[in-house]
Protein backbone atom coordinates (compact mmCIF):
# COMPACT_ATOMS: atom_id res chain seq x y z
CA UNK A 1 0.00 0.00 0.00
CA UNK A 2 2.80 2.18 -0.44
CA UNK A 3 1.35 6.12 -1.67
CA UNK A 4 2.74 6.97 -5.15
CA UNK A 5 4.14 10.54 -4.79
CA UNK A 6 4.51 13.14 -8.06
CA UNK A 7 7.79 14.77 -6.79
CA UNK A 8 10.58 14.11 -4.32
CA UNK A 9 12.59 16.16 -2.52
CA UNK A 10 15.74 14.82 -1.10
CA UNK A 11 17.69 16.46 1.59
CA UNK A 12 21.04 16.10 2.88
CA UNK A 13 22.16 16.70 6.47
CA UNK A 14 24.24 19.91 6.27
CA UNK A 15 27.49 19.38 7.23
CA UNK A 16 29.02 21.81 9.59
CA UNK A 17 31.50 24.79 7.82
CA UNK A 18 34.16 24.13 10.42
CA UNK A 19 36.32 21.17 9.42
CA UNK A 20 36.50 19.16 6.38
CA UNK A 21 34.03 16.32 5.27
CA UNK A 22 35.57 13.02 6.05
CA UNK A 23 34.17 9.96 4.71
CA UNK A 24 31.71 9.00 7.61
CA UNK A 25 29.98 11.85 6.54
CA UNK A 26 30.54 10.63 2.84
CA UNK A 27 29.13 7.14 4.06
CA UNK A 28 26.50 7.85 6.25
CA UNK A 29 24.70 10.90 3.90
CA UNK A 30 26.20 11.39 0.88
CA UNK A 31 26.66 9.30 -1.19
CA UNK A 32 23.31 6.94 -0.50
CA UNK A 33 21.28 9.87 -1.08
CA UNK A 34 22.87 10.66 -4.20
CA UNK A 35 22.30 6.61 -5.18
CA UNK A 36 19.11 7.21 -4.61
CA UNK A 37 18.76 10.68 -6.33
CA UNK A 38 20.58 9.29 -9.34
CA UNK A 39 18.23 6.26 -9.54
CA UNK A 40 15.09 8.31 -9.07
CA UNK A 41 15.97 10.52 -12.50
CA UNK A 42 16.90 7.84 -14.00
CA UNK A 43 13.13 6.17 -13.95
CA UNK A 44 12.08 9.40 -14.77
CA UNK A 45 10.83 11.19 -11.41
CA UNK A 46 10.80 14.49 -10.59
CA UNK A 47 13.19 14.71 -7.84
CA UNK A 48 15.51 17.80 -6.35
CA UNK A 49 18.29 16.97 -4.13
CA UNK A 50 19.45 20.00 -2.15
CA UNK A 51 22.70 20.54 0.63
CA UNK A 52 24.62 23.40 2.03
CA UNK A 53 27.09 23.91 5.10
CA UNK A 54 25.36 24.62 8.46
CA UNK A 55 27.53 27.84 9.35
CA UNK A 56 26.02 28.96 12.96
CA UNK A 57 26.22 27.63 16.21
CA UNK A 58 29.07 28.06 19.01
CA UNK A 59 32.53 25.88 17.75
CA UNK A 60 32.71 27.94 14.77
CA UNK A 61 33.29 31.00 16.91
CA UNK A 62 35.33 29.47 19.25
CA UNK A 63 37.42 28.10 16.31
CA UNK A 64 37.67 31.48 15.23
CA UNK A 65 38.91 32.60 18.30
CA UNK A 66 41.38 29.98 18.46
CA UNK A 67 42.74 31.10 15.15
CA UNK A 68 42.24 34.82 15.38
CA UNK A 69 40.24 34.96 12.67
CA UNK A 70 36.09 35.58 12.13
CA UNK A 71 33.21 33.45 12.30
CA UNK A 72 32.64 34.22 8.96
CA UNK A 73 36.34 33.28 7.39
CA UNK A 74 36.47 30.14 9.28
CA UNK A 75 32.86 29.32 7.48
CA UNK A 76 34.55 30.87 3.78
CA UNK A 77 37.07 28.28 4.22
CA UNK A 78 35.28 25.30 4.92
CA UNK A 79 32.15 25.98 2.64
CA UNK A 80 34.76 26.28 -0.29
CA UNK A 81 36.69 23.45 0.86
CA UNK A 82 33.45 20.91 1.34
CA UNK A 83 31.76 22.44 -1.90
CA UNK A 84 34.90 21.24 -3.66
CA UNK A 85 35.10 17.96 -1.94
CA UNK A 86 31.81 17.03 -3.12
CA UNK A 87 31.70 18.00 -6.27
CA UNK A 88 34.94 16.37 -7.17
CA UNK A 89 33.51 13.02 -5.81
CA UNK A 90 30.18 13.46 -8.18
CA UNK A 91 27.55 13.74 -5.91
CA UNK A 92 24.85 15.08 -7.65
CA UNK A 93 23.37 17.94 -5.95
CA UNK A 94 20.61 20.20 -7.25
CA UNK A 95 22.16 23.18 -5.33
CA UNK A 96 24.43 23.22 -2.39
CA UNK A 97 24.04 26.73 -0.61
CA UNK A 98 25.20 27.69 2.72
CA UNK A 99 23.40 29.32 5.86
CA UNK A 100 25.16 32.24 5.74
CA UNK A 101 23.28 33.71 2.40
CA UNK A 102 21.12 36.64 2.29
CA UNK A 103 18.28 34.41 1.63
CA UNK A 104 18.59 31.82 4.00
CA UNK A 105 19.10 34.74 6.61
CA UNK A 106 15.56 35.95 5.60
CA UNK A 107 13.84 32.99 5.26
CA UNK A 108 14.57 32.02 8.66
CA UNK A 109 13.74 35.30 10.11
CA UNK A 110 10.31 35.06 8.42
CA UNK A 111 9.98 31.44 9.70
CA UNK A 112 10.92 32.14 13.50
CA UNK A 113 8.70 35.58 13.11
CA UNK A 114 5.35 34.13 11.59
CA UNK A 115 5.61 31.68 14.86
CA UNK A 116 6.41 34.56 16.95
CA UNK A 117 3.36 35.90 15.62
CA UNK A 118 0.99 33.45 16.08
CA UNK A 119 1.97 32.91 19.67
CA UNK A 120 3.67 29.79 19.00
CA UNK A 121 6.56 29.87 21.58
CA UNK A 122 6.68 30.33 25.18
CA UNK A 123 9.09 32.69 27.10
CA UNK A 124 10.90 30.98 29.82
CA UNK A 125 14.04 32.90 32.02
CA UNK A 126 16.71 30.70 33.17
CA UNK A 127 20.14 31.05 35.21
CA UNK A 128 23.01 30.34 32.89
CA UNK A 129 26.61 30.33 33.24
CA UNK A 130 28.08 33.96 32.47
CA UNK A 131 31.97 34.70 31.78
CA UNK A 132 32.74 37.88 33.30
CA UNK A 133 36.26 38.50 31.36
CA UNK A 134 34.80 37.84 27.70
CA UNK A 135 31.66 39.32 28.96
CA UNK A 136 29.66 36.34 27.29
CA UNK A 137 26.83 33.26 27.78
CA UNK A 138 28.87 30.15 28.28
CA UNK A 139 26.77 27.23 26.35
CA UNK A 140 27.30 24.00 28.88
CA UNK A 141 30.14 22.88 26.80
CA UNK A 142 32.66 25.43 27.42
CA UNK A 143 32.04 25.11 31.30
CA UNK A 144 34.59 22.96 32.75
CA UNK A 145 35.10 21.85 36.39
CA UNK A 146 35.15 19.05 39.38
CA UNK A 147 32.86 16.01 38.58
CA UNK A 148 30.39 15.60 42.22
CA UNK A 149 30.98 11.73 41.26
CA UNK A 150 34.38 10.84 40.54
CA UNK A 151 36.14 14.40 41.08
CA UNK A 152 37.71 14.83 37.99
CA UNK A 153 39.24 18.24 37.84
CA UNK A 154 38.23 18.04 33.91
CA UNK A 155 34.52 17.87 33.60
CA UNK A 156 32.35 19.23 31.13
CA UNK A 157 29.30 21.11 32.37
CA UNK A 158 27.08 18.56 30.39
CA UNK A 159 28.55 15.42 31.06
CA UNK A 160 32.21 14.17 32.47
CA UNK A 161 34.31 12.34 30.36
CA UNK A 162 36.59 10.06 33.15
CA UNK A 163 33.01 8.71 34.43
CA UNK A 164 30.54 8.92 31.60
CA UNK A 165 27.90 10.94 34.02
CA UNK A 166 25.50 13.36 32.88
CA UNK A 167 25.79 16.87 34.39
CA UNK A 168 24.43 19.89 34.59
CA UNK A 169 26.36 23.14 34.86
CA UNK A 170 25.35 23.71 38.35
CA UNK A 171 26.60 19.50 39.20
CA UNK A 172 30.33 21.57 38.87
CA UNK A 173 32.35 22.05 41.69
CA UNK A 174 34.28 25.38 40.81
CA UNK A 175 33.06 25.92 37.69
CA UNK A 176 35.08 27.88 35.20
CA UNK A 177 35.22 29.11 31.57
CA UNK A 178 37.00 27.06 29.24
CA UNK A 179 37.97 30.28 27.13
CA UNK A 180 39.29 32.16 29.55
CA UNK A 181 39.70 29.75 32.71
CA UNK A 182 37.49 32.90 34.95
CA UNK A 183 35.33 31.51 37.64
CA UNK A 184 31.59 31.27 36.23
CA UNK A 185 29.01 32.97 37.46
CA UNK A 186 25.04 32.14 36.53
CA UNK A 187 22.86 35.24 35.35
CA UNK A 188 19.33 35.33 34.46
CA UNK A 189 18.62 35.15 30.76
CA UNK A 190 15.17 35.01 28.61
CA UNK A 191 14.48 32.93 25.51
CA UNK A 192 11.51 31.78 23.62
CA UNK A 193 10.98 28.01 23.33
CA UNK A 194 9.09 25.65 21.36
CA UNK A 195 6.32 23.90 23.38
CA UNK A 196 7.01 20.52 21.92
CA UNK A 197 4.51 18.91 24.49
CA UNK A 198 2.10 20.34 22.44
CA UNK A 199 2.81 18.34 19.29
CA UNK A 200 3.15 15.52 21.24
CA UNK A 201 -0.22 13.88 20.19
CA UNK A 202 0.40 14.93 16.80
CA UNK A 203 4.00 13.31 16.37
CA UNK A 204 2.83 10.42 18.30
CA UNK A 205 0.28 9.62 16.01
CA UNK A 206 2.01 10.57 12.69
CA UNK A 207 5.14 9.01 13.66
CA UNK A 208 4.31 5.83 15.82
CA UNK A 209 1.09 5.06 13.64
CA UNK A 210 2.11 6.51 10.12
CA UNK A 211 5.57 5.52 9.43
CA UNK A 212 6.47 2.24 10.86
CA UNK A 213 8.61 1.87 7.65
CA UNK A 214 11.42 3.95 9.58
CA UNK A 215 14.21 2.39 10.10
CA UNK A 216 14.45 0.16 13.58
CA UNK A 217 17.21 2.66 15.29
CA UNK A 218 15.21 5.87 14.15
CA UNK A 219 11.68 4.73 14.94
CA UNK A 220 13.30 3.06 18.55
CA UNK A 221 14.64 6.36 18.91
CA UNK A 222 11.50 8.42 18.85
CA UNK A 223 9.62 6.28 20.43
CA UNK A 224 11.89 6.42 23.62
CA UNK A 225 11.46 10.36 23.15
CA UNK A 226 8.00 10.40 23.12
CA UNK A 227 7.24 8.18 25.43
CA UNK A 228 9.76 10.02 28.18
CA UNK A 229 7.43 13.06 27.06
CA UNK A 230 8.45 16.37 25.31
CA UNK A 231 9.60 19.30 26.87
CA UNK A 232 9.76 22.85 25.80
CA UNK A 233 12.63 23.50 24.10
CA UNK A 234 14.70 26.68 23.55
CA UNK A 235 14.88 27.95 20.12
CA UNK A 236 17.23 31.07 20.90
CA UNK A 237 20.65 31.46 22.64
CA UNK A 238 22.96 34.84 23.33
CA UNK A 239 25.29 34.31 20.13
CA UNK A 240 26.48 36.71 18.12
CA UNK A 241 26.71 34.56 15.53
CA UNK A 242 23.72 33.02 13.72
CA UNK A 243 20.54 34.85 13.06
CA UNK A 244 19.48 37.54 15.00
CA UNK A 245 16.33 36.96 16.82
CA UNK A 246 13.93 39.27 14.67
CA UNK A 247 12.12 40.74 17.93
CA UNK A 248 13.06 44.14 19.63
CA UNK A 249 14.48 43.65 23.16
CA UNK A 250 16.41 40.55 21.91
CA UNK A 251 19.31 42.26 21.05
CA UNK A 252 22.74 39.87 21.63
CA UNK A 253 20.74 36.92 20.83
CA UNK A 254 20.20 34.94 17.63
CA UNK A 255 18.00 31.85 17.11
CA UNK A 256 19.55 28.12 18.13
CA UNK A 257 21.27 26.63 15.32
CA UNK A 258 19.37 23.75 15.06
CA UNK A 259 16.71 25.69 14.63
CA UNK A 260 17.92 27.46 11.80
CA UNK A 261 19.94 24.90 9.94
CA UNK A 262 16.76 22.58 9.29
CA UNK A 263 15.23 26.33 7.57
CA UNK A 264 18.33 25.97 5.18
CA UNK A 265 16.30 22.58 3.63
CA UNK A 266 13.80 25.40 3.15
CA UNK A 267 16.26 28.31 1.80
CA UNK A 268 17.79 25.95 -0.75
CA UNK A 269 15.00 24.95 -2.49
CA UNK A 270 13.63 28.48 -2.49
CA UNK A 271 17.40 29.36 -4.31
CA UNK A 272 17.39 26.72 -6.39
CA UNK A 273 13.56 27.17 -7.40
CA UNK A 274 12.63 30.63 -7.01
CA UNK A 275 8.99 29.99 -8.63
CA UNK A 276 8.18 26.40 -7.65
CA UNK A 277 10.06 25.53 -4.42
CA UNK A 278 6.47 25.95 -2.58
CA UNK A 279 5.19 22.61 -4.33
CA UNK A 280 7.82 20.20 -2.72
CA UNK A 281 7.31 21.83 0.37
CA UNK A 282 3.66 22.46 0.43
CA UNK A 283 1.53 19.99 -1.96
CA UNK A 284 0.71 16.68 -0.78
CA UNK A 285 1.68 14.58 -3.61
CA UNK A 286 5.30 16.02 -2.71
CA UNK A 287 7.05 13.63 -0.23
CA UNK A 288 10.46 14.71 1.33
CA UNK A 289 13.18 12.41 2.27
CA UNK A 290 15.57 13.27 4.67
CA UNK A 291 19.23 11.88 4.51
CA UNK A 292 20.98 12.32 8.09
CA UNK A 293 23.56 11.05 10.97
CA UNK A 294 22.43 8.97 13.66
CA UNK A 295 23.14 12.34 15.84
CA UNK A 296 20.71 13.62 13.87
CA UNK A 297 17.49 11.46 14.40
CA UNK A 298 15.71 14.14 16.90
CA UNK A 299 15.91 16.96 15.19
CA UNK A 300 14.40 15.71 11.99
CA UNK A 301 11.82 13.32 13.32
CA UNK A 302 10.71 15.89 16.42
CA UNK A 303 11.85 19.28 16.41
CA UNK A 304 11.68 20.00 12.60
CA UNK A 305 8.20 18.15 12.39
CA UNK A 306 6.80 20.43 14.98
CA UNK A 307 8.66 24.05 13.85
CA UNK A 308 6.18 22.87 10.27
N1 LIG B 1 25.25 20.34 11.03
C1 LIG B 1 24.54 19.23 11.61
C2 LIG B 1 25.51 18.09 11.91
O1 LIG B 1 26.54 18.03 11.29
C3 LIG B 1 23.45 18.71 10.72
C4 LIG B 1 22.44 19.74 10.38
S1 LIG B 1 21.18 19.06 9.50
C5 LIG B 1 20.02 20.27 9.40
O2 LIG B 1 25.20 17.25 12.75
F1 LIG B 1 18.87 19.74 9.29
F2 LIG B 1 19.99 20.99 10.46
F3 LIG B 1 20.31 21.02 8.43
ZN1 LIG C 1 33.12 12.03 36.72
Amino acid sequence: MEKKFKRTLITTALPYANGPVHIGHLAGVYVPADIYARYLRLRGEDVVMVGGSDEHGVPITLRARKEGITPQEVVDRYHTIIKDSLEELGVSFDIYSRTTSKLHHETASEFFRHLYDKGEFTVQTALQPYDEKSGEFLADRYVVGTCPRCHNENAYGDQCEACGSSLNVTDLINPRSALTGEPVKMRETTHWYLPLDKWEPKLREWILEGHKEWKTNVYGQCKSWLDAGLQPRAVSRDLKWGVPVPVEGAEGKVLYVWFDAPIGYISNTKELLPDTWEKYWKDPESRIINFIGKDNIVFHCIVFPSML
